[in-house]
């Protein structure tokens, strides 16, 4: 078969890649020059995904993938259209569908008759069938009839994508009937995974924003049980591992709040939808207080922040991927600057362009002399850091290290809903 997928980045590269290993021709359609150039040279510009840089090199050797511009040229003799064009949020909260919207424009005046077109991008329940369903059709083609459209989520986790894509059952549900159906075969035959068919494109769109409002209120109430246990002066961690240790109890880690485009936007998507959604706006609600939450009690510790040295480490929105959407580093810098510190950032990850476009003021090496340092997300690399030299507290804001090797290199420790190592008494 021939496949074009719409959006070779984070998702859609690894996803055509598979499917281009898996007996079609794929063509990545995308509206960056200079993602495309690279590609077509067989340059991985996602070297955080394992696997990657060998597939995208042996598909293109083998012809069975390629890179354009042209998303017209690109779709004209595809049998199969994926969309993984990515959806935000716009300043109100509300989805921002201008790149899907035009994309989707783009491709319906380009589509051979029958072709099946599947929407990827985590959607509003609804989307799919009232607003891109008659987008595809504005060329001409007959939903049901000669054109055939579903909605199949990605359920995939940053890092570990390729091997994700064939884990998990794969979920599909048709705009029309037949939609559905040929989604499902296609995915059966591509990846030879479980398939769960659904009843509709809305029940496979709310099917995703329920796996992401599950994940993201699972958080909020880590986050809440957090401070109730700073109220007494208790170790969240070790409660939250006796929670779990009975099977019905799945409670999360807590920490500053939760980044990236997935979980902290899909509950939004609720909250813009028919239908009622006030715990989805209240995990969000306690999710974005905590950055404020965690620096005032570092603030306490510290009496006050007026002119104090911080630094924040880690400021991707996960450990070891180069990816700074809705990264909770941006909120702990803001929230420390209201209190008056001098406030700097460091990732190894990012160039200091990317550093700088965050709004950080760029740490020099050797990073030393602050008086506290934050680490935000915790790379691998960090795993070195002398504790000592960098500051004399440590704030752990995702509840990733081990707090022995902190306070072993005599630096106190804090964590969210984890009390602060004591003060040490000068000697007598
Ligand atoms: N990244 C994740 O971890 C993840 C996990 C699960 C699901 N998803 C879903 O996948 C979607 C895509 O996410 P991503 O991380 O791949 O985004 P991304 O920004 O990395 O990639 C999107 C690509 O689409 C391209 N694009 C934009 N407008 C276009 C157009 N009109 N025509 C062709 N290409 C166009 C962009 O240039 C970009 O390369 C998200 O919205 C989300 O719903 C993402």
């Amino acid at each position: 078969m021939n496949v074009a997928v719409i959006g070779i980045g984070r998702i859609g590269l690894p996803l055509a890649l598979t499917i281009a290993t898996r007996g079609h021709h794929v063509t990545g359609c995308d509206i960056d020059t200079h993602l495309v150039q690279r590609i077509t040279r067989a340059e991985n510009p996602l070297p955080d995904e394992p696997g990657l840089d060998e597939l995208l090199a042996r598909t293109i050797a083998q012809g069975t993938f390629r890179a354009t511009t042209d998303t017209q040229a690109g779709v004209a003799s595809a049998d199969v259209v994926l969309f993984a064009v990515r959806v935000d949020v716009d300043a109100e909260g509300r989805a921002d569908l201008t790149h899907l919207l035009a994309a989707a424009e783009t491709v319906a005046h380009a589509l051979k008759p029958g072709a099946l077109c599947i929407f990827d991008t985590t959607l509003p329940v609804g989307t799919t069938r009232r607003i891109l369903a008659p987008r595809l059709q504005a060329g001409g083609r007959r939903l049901g009839h000669d054109l055939h459209v579903a909605f199949s989520p990605e359920r995939l986790y940053m890092g570990r994508v390729l091997s994700d894509l064939t884990r998990y059952p794969k979920i599909v549900g048709g705009v029309d009937p037949e939609g559905g159906r040929l989604a499902a075969q296609f995915y059966r035959q591509t990846f030879g995974g479980e398939v769960i068919q659904l009843s509709s494109a809305e029940a496979a769109e709310l099917s995703k924003l329920a796996e992401g409002a599950y994940r993201d209120l699972n958080i909020a109430l880590a986050n809440e049980l957090a401070m109730v246990a700073d109220v007494h002066g208790l170790d969240i961690a070790e409660i939250i591992r006796a929670a779990n240790s009975q099977p019905y109890s799945h409670i999360h880690i807590p920490g500053t709040g939760v980044g990236g485009h997935c979980i902290p936007v899909y509950p939004r998507f609720l909250m813009q939808g028919e239908g009622p959604s006030a715990l989805s706006a209240l995990g969000r609600a306690i999710n974005d207080s905590m950055p404020a939450y965690v620096v005032r009690r570092l603030a306490a510790l510290l009496g006050g922040l007026q002119n104090k040295r911080v630094l924040i480490l880690g400021l991707t929105f996960r450990p070891d991927i180069a990816v700074t959407y809705h990264t909770n580093a941006v909120d702990l810098l803001r929230e420390l600057q209201a209190l008056g510190a001098h406030v700097q950032g460091h990732d190894p990850l990012l160039s200091p362009e990317g550093i700088a476009s965050l709004g950080f003021q760029i740490a020099p090496e050797p990073l030393a002399g602050y008086h506290a340092a934050i680490v935000h997300s915790y790379h691998r690399s960090y795993t070195h850091l002398d504790w000592a030299r960098l500051a004399p507290i440590v704030v752990d804001a995702r509840n990733a290290l081990d707090r022995t090797t902190i306070e072993a290199a005599g630096v106190r420790y804090l964590g969210v809903g984890r009390p602060p190592t004591p003060q040490p008494h000068p000697n007598p």
